[in-house]
């Protein structure tokens, strides 16, 4: 069955959507990650004739909501794009912006964060933020570094690209001080030297208001991610809609390049899949 389309459901209670999440759960299709494009602010806030500034400021809002829903439905990570190293080619009134509303955002709910017992990590460079917002954000990774009920990782400075060269990078300098063979670098070995080892790679990506591009996110970790892209902007993203898109995911059949040996969602991707050539086909 497909999908629905996001967003044209009625408003439901908390109790009904974590109903239904439980039913998702029930059929062991239940997603550990979900990574999150929060895209639209912009044009959520151009279409009502309000600064774009007052788009991302109601995208927290859609944050707060999230991260607290997603804690509350046990998912085990969850990733936000939250500034990327394109970003900076925006107004700096508006990367100023941006990072204000990082910085009062750590301030205003890291400690419900915490006591929900929340661990927030970031990838990207934090060392290219601004110094207040860099503070709080290393602040915040800190406070709640010994925290396990919900991984949040905040994408942060981050691109996709940049990551893979930084993993690059750091295997030529162990392969140049001879601490490495080159011929043991492999995919697992490879994964081990990006910002998110240790992690699940996101079994659902989630891009709200339409786009249908992956905008250097995460590109290594999502080569088997299912895709749910929804019309509904940033801003009116609720949990109904991420409760639809696990929906939409559970009905997905997950192959990981294989044929019709269907793996049902909610299952692993392999850690390091077939290497290309031996029947590893793109889905
Ligand atoms: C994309 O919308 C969104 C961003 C570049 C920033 C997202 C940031 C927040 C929601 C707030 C700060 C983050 C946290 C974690 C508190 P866009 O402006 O590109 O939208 P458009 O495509 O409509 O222009």
């Amino acid at each position: 069955m497909e999908p629905r389309e996001a967003g044209t459901v009625e408003p439901v209670t908390q109790a009904a959507l974590l109903e239904r999440v439980e039913r998702v759960r029930r059929q062991g299709r239940f997603p550990r990650h979900i990574a999150i494009i929060m895209d639209g602010n912009g044009r959520w806030a151009q279409r009502r004739g309000w600064p774009r500034v007052a788009g991302h400021r109601a995208g927290v809002r859609s944050v707060r909501e999230i991260v607290r829903f997603a804690g509350d439905i046990g998912l085990e990570v969850l990733t936000l794009y939250a500034f990327s190293t394109e970003n900076w080619r925006r107004p700096p009134a508006e990367v100023n912006a941006l990072m204000q509303l990082l910085v009062e955002h750590i301030r205003t709910d890291l400690d419900e964060l915490h006591r929900n017992g929340v661990q927030i990590r970031v990838i990207g460079d934090p060392d290219g933020l601004p110094p207040v917002a860099r503070r709080e954000v290393l602040r915040a990774v800190a406070t709640t570094r010994d925290n396990s009920r919900m991984i949040l990782v905040l994408a942060l400075n981050y691109g996709g690209r940049w990551e893979i060269a930084a993993a690059a990078r750091a295997l030529a300098r162990k392969a140049a001080r001879g601490e490495l063979d080159p011929e043991r670098i492999d995919e697992a070995l490879f994964a081990a030297h990006l910002q998110t080892a240790g992690l699940p790679d996101p079994d659902l990506l989630i891009r709200p208001s339409g786009e249908l591009r992956v905008s250097n996110f995460l590109l290594w970790q999502i080569a088997y991610s299912e895709i749910w892209v929804t019309p509904v902007p940033w801003p009116e993203f609720r949990p109904q809609h991420l409760v639809e898109a696990i929906e939409g995911y559970a009905r997905r059949e997950r192959r990981f390049g294989g044929l019709g040996d269907a793996v049902p969602a909610g299952t692993a991707a392999p850690a390091s899949p077939a290497a290309p050539g031996r029947g590893d086909q793109p889905c």
